[in-house]
């Protein structure tokens, strides 16, 4: 089975396509910025529906894994171009190329009416890649919901693993903001998603239908805030946890303020409506 990958340079799409791999499929990976075996940019718009069904030719599954960061602000007709207008023109290149299946990778909690961009440009393919829409789509069609990525190389790792150094070299505990702070998540380790999404997209989802979504989540349902304290302490950085009126002022100047360590636009990420 030849599987398509698009954005599988990224985060997820490394797993996922040594995955795919180490269960016996032949794996195409595309990208932007061409790390993968193609190249392609989903905000290209001229002729970007005939690029990209050609390069689907001959591929049995393609699994979309674009996207643009929650957390580093990009502008709302970025998240629409790539997020929404590039899901929608590989759906249709995948229909033109003749490919069954089309796993749409999307997150959970993201909903239309979302305050944050990002959100919004992925309910919106969600929407428009799932019954009753009549967009061009492959036969199946499979959106799984993905939780927020953990592991060594994601972004909040990273971030807080830069805060972690500052805070070690200056001899300082971070401030945490209470871990009732509302917006809650279900952590899910990236091994363990790819490993969901290869058997998604090899195996398809029981008797296939033209749309269904699967929650990828993990054990836990943590806040940010418990999330960065438990990271933080094994990492031994001392926590101390604020009131909880100080913590919409703390992220509104988190996300403003570039500090080492803090991901700009963190409120973007807590506007989520639920669980992510
Ligand atoms: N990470 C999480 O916690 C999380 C949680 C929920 C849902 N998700 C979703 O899961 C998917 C994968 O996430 P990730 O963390 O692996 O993201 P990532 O590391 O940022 O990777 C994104 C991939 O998309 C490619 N890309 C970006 N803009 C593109 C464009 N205009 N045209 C073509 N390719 C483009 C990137 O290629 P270049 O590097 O070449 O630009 C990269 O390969 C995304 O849809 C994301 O929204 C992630």
């Amino acid at each position: 089975m030849t599987v398509l990958v698009l954005g599988g340079t990224g985060f997820l799409g490394r797993f996922l396509c040594a995955e795919l791999r180490r269960q016996g499929a032949v794996v195409l990976s595309a990208s932007r910025r061409g790390a993968g075996d193609l190249t392609v940019d989903l905000t290209a718009s001229v002729n970007l529906t005939a690029e990209l069904s050609e390069m689907m030719s001959g591929v049995d599954v393609v699994v979309n894994l674009v996207g643009l960061s929650p957390i580093r602000g990009y502008s709302r007709s970025e998240y629409l171009a790539v997020q929404y207008r590039g899901a929608l023109a590989a759906a249709a290149a995948a229909a033109a190329a003749g490919v069954v299946r089309l796993v749409h990778v999307s997150a959970l909690g993201v909903h239309r009416h979302s305050a944050a961009p990002y959100a919004r440009s992925k309910a919106l393919a969600r929407r428009a890649l799932l019954p009753p829409s009549a967009a061009p789509r492959p036969p199946q069609v499979i959106i799984p919901e993905l939780a927020l990525l953990t592991g060594h190389e994601g972004e909040i790792a990273r971030s807080l693993r830069r805060l972690a150094g500052v805070a070690r070299a200056f001899g300082f505990a971070i401030p945490v903001p209470l871990p009732r702070f509302s917006t809650l998540f279900q952590p899910v380790a990236v091994e363990d998603a790819a490993r969901r999404i290869a058997g998604l997209a090899l195996e398809g989802k029981g008797r296939d239908t033209v749309g269904v979504t699967v929650e990828i989540v993990g054990p836990r349902v943590l806040s940010m805030s418990a999330i960065a304290a438990e990271y933080l302490e094994a990492h031994n950085v001392p926590v101390f946890y604020l009131p909880r009126q100080f913590t919409p002022p703390l992220v509104w100047l988190l996300s403003r303020i570039p500090l080492p360590g803090f991901p700009r636009h963190l409120d973007e990420m807590l506007a989520l409506r639920s669980t992510g």
